[in-house]
């Protein structure tokens, strides 16, 4: 059986914290593995991606491995092509494939017929490699992950749900604060908040990501209306530990769920966080085709 990287918990809890630790070792030898030499890695987009696509196909090449991009217009999936056979195709050319999609179902049926790792690059519900890089951000601002509190303020959306999964499997304390229809379900790991004050007293760490998601445009009205008291900024900062870091997926909407003196100020590490998505996801690599 192939591995697989779907929601994030496929990982041990050793094993998370391996990779954080391997994604750190990589990020001070870029060139340092060369674990795909020969492989190619396939890399779905049916959704726009400016982080996700740099980050896996620089760290592909990195690696020694050819990274294939392929957009739904180029491929037979769009056109009615089962995705049993699809999945069995990119098995026999590459030696591991990505999907960025809508439904975590696709995903599932993907990796249900490949003979290959099948990893997830953003669905509705799930971005683990988002979950990857956020950790090992916080691994080295902190020196540790066990014990620190980060809170996630806004939208309890994909990015929130990924970061409770794993981010408690690392022995961090997550919180996340969003109003009434628009928090995360329980079963999370994440303790839940109404209000984003309380939720950020004594944080480590205080992050957020857009109000309005790649699928929710129609909606995009509400969100702001519902989301517009959870905004981060530097009075927001000022109730958490006083050494927080502010953090953010990115892409960023300045003035709405984040303000553009924390986006730019002293206090992020949001442009780390957006690099380190490369040096996760090479160790992540190296694990499902290990
Ligand atoms: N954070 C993130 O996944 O960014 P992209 O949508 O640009 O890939
Ligand atoms: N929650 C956002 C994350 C973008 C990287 C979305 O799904 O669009």
């Amino acid at each position: 059986m192939p591995r697989h990287f779907l929601t994030g918990t496929e990982l041990t809890r050793d094993e998370l914290l391996t990779l954080v630790d391997r994604a750190i070792e990589l990020k001070a030898d870029p060139l340092g593995s060369a674990a795909l030499a020969g492989k190619s890695i396939g890399l779905i987009f049916q959704k726009p991606s400016t982080r996700t696509r740099l980050s896996f196909e620089a760290g592909v090449f990195e690696l020694g491995g050819n990274p294939i991009i392929l957009r739904p217009d180029e491929m037979q999936l769009s056109r009615g092509e089962p995705v049993r056979d699809t999945a069995y195709v990119l098995s026999r050319h590459v030696a591991a494939f990505g999907i960025r999609t809508h439904a975590d179902a696709l995903v599932e049926e993907l990796a249900e017929h490949a003979s290959v790792p099948v990893f997830n690059m953003l669905t509705a519900e799930h971005h683990p490699c988002q979950a990857l890089a956020d950790l090992m951000t916080l691994k080295e601002t902190f020196g540790r992950l066990d014990g620190l509190v980060l809170t996630y303020v806004g939208d309890g959306n994909n990015v929130a749900r990924s970061l409770a999964l794993l981010g408690t499997r690392a022995g961090i304390e997550v919180r996340v604060a969003a109003p009434a229809g628009y928090q995360l379900e329980d079963g999370t790991g994440a303790q839940l908040f109404d209000d984003p004050t309380a939720a950020v007293a004594g944080a480590n760490a205080v992050y957020t990501d857009v109000w309005v998601s790649m699928g929710d445009e129609e909606t995009a009205a509400q969100r702001r209306a519902a989301l517009a008291s959870y905004r981060v900024d530097d009075a927001l900062l000022d109730h958490a530990a006083p050494d927080a870091i502010a953090l953010h997926d990115l892409p960023a909407h300045p003035g709405d769920e984040i303000t553009a003196e924390v986006l730019y100020g002293a206090r992020q590490r949001i442009w780390d966080q957006a690099e380190n998505r490369r040096h996760a996801q090479k160790a992540l690599l190296e694990l499902l085709l290990r």
